[in-house]
């Protein structure tokens, strides 16, 4: 089944959707470069992520902050003291393995046989310079994740939208780990872009519960949203010994990839823990006040962190298809037409029907975001549109012009209807929303 990552890894390189970094110069291993249909693609994940957890509510703001903040922040985090993984390297080749990835009982290098270092920690930040000094005093970070800031701001963002818990402050932006192992393609790389609600809530068990576990529910509906099918998702529970140091429970939401169950989003209670790490360190205070109570309080936190790439992964791992057509086999990517990179196709039948071609691509692009293809064969063209996933082709044929009509074909069918041109857009408009 691993055989299936390798096709799509192919594909999404063929068609456009992700690239590995600087390939002219060999690659850079953990980055990536998304091209045309992949942009288009995140770009919609992100959308819909905004609106249903931003727009879409009265309780939950959004802001955007700097990648590179103070420094005393991942002191705060605990990302400096030990958001690190145990290496070792060998000393004949010198390659480096994460000592708790290695079978028990190896004390050799996997790859040569040579003899390997003692375990030592490795932070997985990415550490910068800031200002002319390159010195410890300029030592900066490459954010890890997006939520440090949502807490360093929580004032001020608190003073700004006049919000009380139960509230959220939303984020979607990249972060950076120096990952000693990036795999799975872009499931596990070095610059990726996350998106996190950090959910304030009164530090009343209770409460801390019970949006802990709605958001559980609302997250879950969100992927299916997305189209991604319900019986390769699930929600896993860590046991204790897995939970995060800063979190009193964590559940997961996982996609089942070929490559086994992986975790696309990570659902914790960190109660109180952020904010009184940063008024401890910066000292400053970040309580708010209980008017009923008459008292100051530091609120816990429910977050949800989903990554924008996995997200993208799964999205394209549950629409790949093959299947055989006319003993030939046809790639075909069954994304949900709300999230497909592409409506509609126009494909005239040749390049005599070009100039008539165009009035009518002009209405379509008014409404749809479209894809003009007028190179290779009609079955060619099919195929391509299929490898993104365009949920209808149009094609302009030599009756067109006299019939007023066009063929429409459906992507998942390849059903072929006959619409006419004054019709097409409220017809394919009804068929996008799936109301006809
Ligand atoms: N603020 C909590 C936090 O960052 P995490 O479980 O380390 O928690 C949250 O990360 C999400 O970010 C993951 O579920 C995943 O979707 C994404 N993510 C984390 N590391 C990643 C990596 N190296 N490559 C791609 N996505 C990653």
């Amino acid at each position: 089944m691993e055989d299936v990552m390798d096709k799509l890894v192919n594909l999404c390189k063929r068609r456009g959707f992700v690239y590995p970094s600087s390939e002219i110069y060999g690659g850079f291993a953990g980055f990536f470069d998304y091209g045309p249909v992949g942009v288009a693609l995140r770009k919609t994940i992100k959308d819909s992520w905004w609106k249903r957890t931003v727009e879409d509510r009265l309780d939950v703001v959004g802001i955007d902050t700097s990648i590179i903040a103070h420094p005393q922040t991942w002191v705060a985090s605990g990302h400096v003291s030990s958001f690190s993984d145990p290496m070792v390297d060998c000393m004949a080749c010198k390659q480096r393995f994460r000592a708790d990835h290695l079978p028990a009982g190896v004390s050799v290098c996997p790859s040569c046989g040579g003899t390997l270092t003692e375990p030592r920690q490795f932070n997985l930040m990415f550490e910068t310079h800031v200002g002319a000094m390159q010195d410890s005093a300029s030592v900066a970070y490459l954010r890890p994740e997006t939520c440090q800031s949502i807490f360093t701001e929580f004032k001020n963002v608190q003073a700004s939208s006049r919000l009380m818990p139960p509230f959220g402050i939303a984020q979607i932006g990249k972060s950076f780990r120096n990952e000693i192992t990036p795999r799975n393609f872009i499931f596990r790389s070095r610059e990726f872009e996350q998106m996190e609600i950090e959910f304030f809530v009164r530090p009343d068990p209770d409460d801390m519960t019970r949006w802990y576990e709605a958001w559980q529910v609302e997250r879950l509906q969100w992927f299916y949203d997305l189209g991604i099918r319900k019986e390769k998702l699930r929600v896993r529970p860590h046991a204790p010994d897995e939970l995060a140091h800063y979190a009193k429970g964590c559940v997961d939401i996982e996609y089942e990839l070929p490559t086994g169950w992986s975790e696309l989003e990570g659902i914790a209670n960190r109660s109180t823990y952020d904010l009184t790490q940063h008024m401890t360190v910066s000292g400053k205070d970040l309580r708010l006040f209980d008017a009923e109570k008459n008292e100051r309080y530091t609120p816990a936190v429910i977050e949800c962190s989903a990554g924008v790439d996995r997200t993208f992964l799964v999205v394209l791992a549950d629409a790949y298809h093959e299947e055989e057509v006319k003993g030939e086999t046809r790639v075909v990517l069954k994304l949900a037409p709300q999230i497909a990179p592409i409506k509609v196709a126009l494909l005239p039948l040749s390049k005599q029907l070009l100039e008539p071609s165009m009035a009518l691509l002009a209405a379509l692009k008014r409404q749809f975001v479209c894809d003009f293809d007028e190179s290779g064969s009609i079955g060619k063209r099919y195929r391509r549109q299929d490898e993104v996933g365009t949920p209808f082709c149009v094609t302009y044929d030599f009756e067109s012009a006299a019939d007023g009509k066009v063929t429409v074909r459906d992507r998942d069918t390849m059903q072929q209807d006959r619409v006419s041109m004054d019709a097409l857009n409220t017809y394919l408009a009804d068929r996008l929303s799936g109301k006809r």
